[in-house]
């Protein structure tokens, strides 16, 4: 009973490393837990703050500090729920402190870095794209010529675009080379195929080592130059069921061989004429209100569920049973315009349509928002459901259209 567990968690400490965009459903569903969390972020203004307990202005990227804290907080466990490289992080720390963790150093090192987890797939087998390895642009230029064109080109070790670039001929090889290499913590990069066709996204929990598949969704994303940025996640896909079957085993397989036994994953899944190739896998929540969509859509919720993986308590398999909700889901990023914020309007009449389940603001009067290339050029998103999918995405894009994001636009000199 809510009242009983709330009894049971009381003076649990967690430590939740990063306070922004992508830790808020997390963040505001340990407060329901009434859990004690410590937040970390260097952003100050980051708005998943205002759930915490405490706000430690460190970098999530601190590990001697993060340890430091975690260990003078006497936490009872550490979570990163959106962003990668902390994930490694979280796990290296809390096994220095002998705290319980989903998932073991080495899983979360596979699981953070896009080579290292190419390296492990191949491997085992895992279907992904054709990728080579390259320091710098010579090799890469002949690494492109063999893969061919458009390839990808990108920082084996950063998310959220950045060090990203569709590379479309030749002569944009050198730019990419240089964009990633700027990104890249070891002067390494990856060149790949590009995968035309659709994107799945596969959002999963593992228990016991056992596999749950749940929502897989439609990645869409923007158009260039913000290349791979995700602008609208939906659900339920629209792929035919045997795409989604082997997505879904393509995800199972990547989760099995970077060794995930608990936990959440996040697996991006190519699918093309050749089948379903995986993108990426990462040992947490989507960075994209994935677990309040799965929520919405299927009842199982992912936060509740992280939350105590991250304090090393069981999740039950009844915890992880899917139940339609409703008939489709979709979260839809808001792009803003260039310029500094002054203000934010109509959101409680977005807020106030049908099928509305959410909306969360990134910025404060205040941010300057440049052109939108990556992730975090994001100023928020919006979570609809419907009887359908089709539904939940005109809901969505109604809601949108009555957010006004106002800007002060600096007279270009
Ligand atoms: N080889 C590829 N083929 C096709 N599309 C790709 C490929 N690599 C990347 N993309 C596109 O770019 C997006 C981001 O790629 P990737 O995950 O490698 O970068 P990232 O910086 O980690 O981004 P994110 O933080 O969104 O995961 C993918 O979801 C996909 O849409
Ligand atoms: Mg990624």
């Amino acid at each position: 009973m809510a009242g009983d567990s709330r009894e049971r968690d009381r003076g649990k400490r967690l430590l939740v490393l990063g306070a922004g965009p992508a830790q808020l459903g997390l963040l505001a569903a340990a407060r329901t837990r009434e859990l004690h969390v410590i937040a970390v972020d260097r952003d100050p203004s980051a708005p998943g703050f205002r759930y915490a307990d405490r706000r430690a202005i460190v970098s999530t990227e601190d590990e001697s500090g993060i340890e430091r804290l975690a260990s003078a907080e006497r936490v009872d466990g550490l979570i990163a729920p959106g962003i990668d490289w902390p994930v490694a992080i979280s796990a290296r720390v809390a096994e220095r402190l002998g705290l319980p963790h989903p998932i073991t150093p080495e899983t979360a090192t596979l699981s953070t870095s896009k080579l290292r987890q190419r390296e492990r797939f191949a491997e085992r087998g895992v279907q992904q794209p054709a990728y080579e390895i390259c320091a710098g642009p010579r090799e890469a230029t002949q690494a492109a010529g063999r893969i061919g064109f458009p390839c990808v080109i990108k920082a084996p070790d950063r998310q959220g675009q950045r060090g990203l670039t569709l590379v479309r001929t030749a002569s944009e090889v050198g730019e990419a080379v240089r964009v990633a290499l700027d990104a890249s913590r070891i002067a390494t990069l990856l060149i790949e195929e590009h995968v035309a066709g659709r994107e799945v996204t596969v959002n999963a929990f593992s228990s016991d080592g056992h596999f749950f598949p749940l929502t897989v969704t439609d990645r869409l994303t923007a158009s260039l130059p913000a290349f791979g940025v995700a602008l609208t996640h939906v659900w339920p896909s629209e792929l035919e069921p045997a795409e989604i079957g082997a997505a879904v085993e393509a995800a199972a397989a990547a989760a099995a061989a970077v060794g995930i036994e608990h936990g959440p994953s996040y697996t991006q899944v190519l699918v093309g004429p050749e089948g379903a190739r995986v993108g990426e896998l990462a040992a947490r929540l989507g960075g994209g209100h994935d677990a309040e969509l799965c929520r919405a859509a299927l009842g199982v919720d992912l936060n509740a569920a992280a939350l105590s993986a991250a304090l090393g308590e069981e999740v039950p398999a009844a915890a992880l049973a899917p139940v339609a909700r409703v008939g489709g889901a979709c979260v839809r990023f808001l792009v803003p315009p260039v310029g500094e914020l002054r203000e934010v309007t109509g959101i409680e009449e977005a807020f106030a349509l049908e099928g509305i389940r959410g909306i969360r603001i990134y910025r404060r009067p205040g941010h300057r928002f440049g052109e939108f290339r990556r992730g975090a050029d994001r100023a928020g998103a919006i979570l609809a459901v419907g009887d359908s999918r089709e539904q939940a995405l005109e809901r969505a894009a109604r809601a949108e259209g009555m957010i006004r994001f106002e800007t002060d636009v600096e007279a270009l000199v």
